[in-house]
C-alpha cells in the first residue's frame, strides 16, 4: 500500500474548491492533510477563509486553516460572485465552524513544510490564484526541497474562461503564476483542456440536491447554483475544475498530457494571463518541469466523484 501523500491545499472556495475538498476528504487512505490555506479569488479573503473553516469541519477534516493573500501581487483583485454566489459556495450555508483561522498562510505553509521530518515532502494543491505559493517560494526558498509536487488547477494550453485566452486563477495573478511555473519545481497543470471535461450534469446535480445525505445535499445545492449562474446557465454540465487536482492524484490514468514548458503572459494586453504551452514537440533544451494535462475521461471522473460523495454521506 502506497503511503499517504501529505497535502497542503491553497484555495479560494469557491464551489469547485469545495467539491475538490469533498473528493479529498473521502480518501483518507490516500491523503493526509497538513492544512488548508486561503487566497482571495472567487470571493474576498474573509469569505473564502470562512468557507474553508466551515468545509474543514463539515467534511470531518478538522485541520488548521490559515488566511492568506488579500490581493494579487500587483493586480487589483477580481471576484466571481456571478459564478460562485455572494457567499462563495453557491449561497449554500454550511454549519459555522468552531475553529478560527491562523495568519499568515505563507508562514503557515513554510512552517508546515520545514517542520516535516527529515527526508519527507508534501504535495501542494493550489486551486486558486498562486499568490501565496509565489510569495512563499520567493521569501522562503528553502521550502523547495520539501515540496514533492505542485498539482494546481489553472491555465489552458488552448482557450480560456475569464477571457478568450486566459483562465481565471492565472489571469487574477499572472506574476505569481510565472514565479511558480518558472520555479523548476515539478508542477502538474490541471488546465481547462482537461478540467472543462470533468464535472456533473444537471440530472446528477439535481439527484444529489434531492439526496438524503448531508454532503450530497450540500454539493447538489452548490452545483445547482453553479449551473444556473452566468458561466454555466443553459449548458448541459458544470465543470468542477478544481476537483481534477485530487482526481489526478487518485486516478492519473483518466488524464493524458505532456511535459512541456509553460510561460505566462504578464502583459496588460489581450493575452494577460495566457499560459503559453509549447506543444510543437521539439526536443527541449532542458527537461521541462511542467506536466500539462490535455485530456480527461469525463465519465470516469463523474463515476469516481459520485462514489466519493456517497462515501462521505455514509461516513459523516
Ligand atoms: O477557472 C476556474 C478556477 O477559477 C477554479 O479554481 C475556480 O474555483 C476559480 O477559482
Ligand atoms: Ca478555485
Amino acid at each position: 500500500m502506497e503511503s499517504k501523500r501529505k497535502i497542503l491545499m491553497d484555495c479560494d472556495p469557491g464551489v469547485d474548491d469545495a467539491v475538490a475538498l469533498c473528493l479529498a476528504a473521502a480518501h483518507p487512505e490516500a491523503f493526509a492533510f497538513l492544512g488548508i490555506t486561503t487566497v482571495a479569488g472567487n470571493q474576498t479573503i474573509e469569505k473564502v477563509t470562512e468557507n474553508a473553516l466551515r468545509l474543514s469541519g463539515f467534511l470531518g477534516l478538522n485541520v488548521p486553516v490559515a488566511m492568506g493573500a488579500r490581493t494579487p501581487l500587483l493586480r487589483a483583485p477580481l471576484t466571481a460572485s456571478e459564478v460562485h454566489g455572494k457567499n462563495g459556495l453557491g449561497n449554500v450555508e454550511l454549519p459555522a465552524s468552531a475553529q478560527t483561522a491562523r495568519e499568515h498562510a505563507v508562514l503557515f505553509l513554510r512552517d508546515a513544510l520545514c517542520g516535516l521530518p527529515a527526508g519527507e515532502q508534501a504535495t501542494l494543491v493550489p486551486t486558486g490564484p498562486l499568490t501565496n505559493i509565489a510569495l512563499m517560494l520567493r521569501v522562503f526558498p528553502e521550502v523547495r526541497e520539501r515540496i514533492a509536487q505542485i498539482v494546481l488547477m489553472g491555465g489552458a494550453a488552448c482557450g480560456g474562461n475569464i477571457t478568450a485566452t486566459a483562465e481565471f486563477n492565472i489571469y487574477e495573478d499572472p506574476e505569481a503564476a510565472a514565479i511558480v511555473f518558472d520555479s523548476g519545481l515539478p508542477v502538474v497543470m490541471c488546465g481547462l483542456d482537461a478540467t472543462a471535461k470533468c464535472g456533473l450534469d444537471r440530472a446528477a446535480a439535481d439527484a444529489l440536491a434531492g439526496g438524503t445525505g448531508k454532503v450530497s445535499r450540500a454539493v447538489g445545492g452548490m452545483l445547482q447554483f453553479y449551473l444556473n449562474a452566468g458561466a454555466y446557465r443553459g449548458r448541459p454540465m458544470a465543470s468542477i475544475h478544481d476537483a481534477s487536482t485530487f482526481m489526478y492524484l487518485l486516478h492519473p490514468e483518466i488524464y493524458s498530457g505532456c511535459r512541456t514548458t509553460v510561460r505566462v503572459d504578464c502583459s496588460e494586453g489581450f493575452n494577460r494571463g495566457m499560459t503559453v504551452c509549447d506543444l510543437r514537440g521539439r526536443e527541449p533544451a532542458a527537461e521541462p518541469s511542467v506536466t500539462v494535462l490535455l485530456d480527461a475521461d469525463g465519465a470516469k471522473f463523474q463515476e469516481y466523484l459520485l462514489d466519493a460523495v456517497r462515501t462521505l454521506d455514509e461516513r459523516l
